[in-house]
């Protein structure tokens, strides 16, 4: 079945908080054969100000209502600009964009409900206000795309293991596509899968723990460890490797899913500790913390993921693919390549090499590694839109399917 093919522009901001990546996207027809084809993408970064507060307010510090309210509608505004800038600079008038899918900006997660008020709670909140897009970009706009699926018993993420699945699923070959951003996210998608058999959960820090130390160290002149400059200069210190591979949280079974709310300031503030008792530079700290990056991701393919499915290809995306350790660890572990032997580190078996997993950039798909989950809200809008779930209940642990989000229109022409 095929349908007419329409337009939507996909907008993220993850939680790295850097900025706002905006993909366009034609799509058409309906599962399982969805067209998705890119059109281009941008990002734009957010003002220092705005990302301290937004790094603030996830921090989970004191915000008052009115200021809550005016960050709501600020980032509605500087969404709106992204999506005009975008259509700008790719040279299409938003008057033929048919539909905007906006992620918006989390700032807090809670996909497991914990006691509050006296009842069991979960919830999630993505900010940056839907109806100011719409109203300003004369686009009907799709946001709180998790909170369906919370309401269902679900984690409310991860959300892209759906349009990971469309994208990916090949008969012969077992694929992992993963996301590097401030957290780093697995979608398994083994050979010849239906959509019951597809998992995915959070691994761990993506970039997060690095930018954090890197902002700390240089006292914010640098937001992150620009082609892992820092971490090059610096050496290994393999006791607190051991100590960060022992997270209570590499061994929660998935589902799970997991913020700035377990990975944010406290934790960075553990790792600065520990380092002060090996006494590590912040150069080593830097390196130390990239190093675990990778190997919590091995470590997740071992526990989780090879047991239950023989994998071929790694697909990444996301920021993390620019940090040439990062994604040197990796290759050096799972690749049959030699390409990043010297940056590995003594293996254990919950992180030794298991070669012949193809690493590959989600940019060989045609999706450059800053516009896949962009990509992906697109999609999810354009399912939403056409009234259909998009939530994986095996991905998220809902008891059922949602149609994800709500709908705010654009003013009539
Ligand atoms: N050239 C680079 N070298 C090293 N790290 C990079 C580079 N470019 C981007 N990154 C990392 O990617 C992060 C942004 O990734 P992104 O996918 O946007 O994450 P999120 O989805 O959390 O916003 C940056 O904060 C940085 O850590
Ligand atoms: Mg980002």
């Amino acid at each position: 079945m095929t349908s007419k093919p329409m337009l939507v522009l996909g907008m993220m901001s993850g939680t790295s908080a850097d900025g706002i990546d905006a993909a366009l996207v034609k799509i058409s027809g309906a599962p399982p054969h969805l067209n998705i084809k890119l059109l281009g993408h941008v990002k734009q970064n957010f003002p220092p100000s705005v990302r301290n507060e937004i790094l603030r307010v996830a921090e989970q510090k004191p915000l008052a209502p009115s200021e809550f309210s005016q960050l709501h509608a600020r980032l509605g505004k500087l969404y709106t600009d992204t999506a005009l800038s975008a259509c700008k600079r790719l040279a299409i008038s938003p008057r033929r964009v048919d539909l905007i899918g906006n992620h918006g900006q989390t700032i807090y997660h809670q996909g497991e409900p914990v006691d509050f008020l006296g009842a069991k709670t979960a919830s999630t909140l993505q900010i940056g206000d839907s109806s100011i897009i719409a109203a300003l970009s004369g686009i009907t706009t799709i946001g709180d795309f998790r909170s369906a699926d919370i309401a269902l018993g679900g984690q409310g993420a991860p959300l892209v293991p759906y349009v990971d699945y469309l994208l990916w699923r090949e008969a012969n070959l077992g694929r992992v596509a993963l996301n590097i951003g401030g957290i780093a996210n697995l979608t398994v998608i083994p050979a010849n899968a239906n959509p019951s058999e597809v998992f995915a959960f959070d691994t761990g820090p993506g970039n997060m723990l690095i930018d954090a130390l890197v902002s700390r160290f240089t006292h914010n002149h640098s937001r992150f460890d620009e082609g892992a400059r820092i971490a090059l200069r610096g050496k290994l210190v393999p006791q607190l490797l051991d100590q960060l591979m022992q997270d209570p949280y590499l061994e929660r079974k998935p589902p799970k899913s997991t913020g700035r709310e377990y990975f944010g300031a406290a934790y960075v503030e553990k790792v600065r500790s520990l380092g002060l008792r090996y006494r590590a530079k912040p150069n080593d700290l830097i390196r130390t913390a990239t190093i675990f990056t990778s190997l919590s991701i091995v470590d997740a393919l071992h526990r989780f993921v090879l047991p239950k499915a023989k994998i071929h290809q790694l697909i990444v995306s996301g920021g993390g693919f620019n940090n040439p350790l990062l994604i040197g660890q990796l290759a050096a572990l799972l690749g049959s390549s030699q390409a990043g032997a010297r940056h590995t580190v003594p293996s254990s078996p919950r992180t030794k090499a298991v070669p012949g997993i193809e690493v590959l950039s989600s940019g060989s798909f045609g999706i450059p590694v800053d516009a896949k989950e962009a990509l992906a809200f697109a999609v999810l809008a354009y399912e939403t839109f056409h009234q259909r779930p998009s939530n994986l209940p095996s991905a998220t642990g809902a008891r059922g399917p949602a149609i994800l989000g709500k709908i705010s229109y654009a003013p009539p022409r």
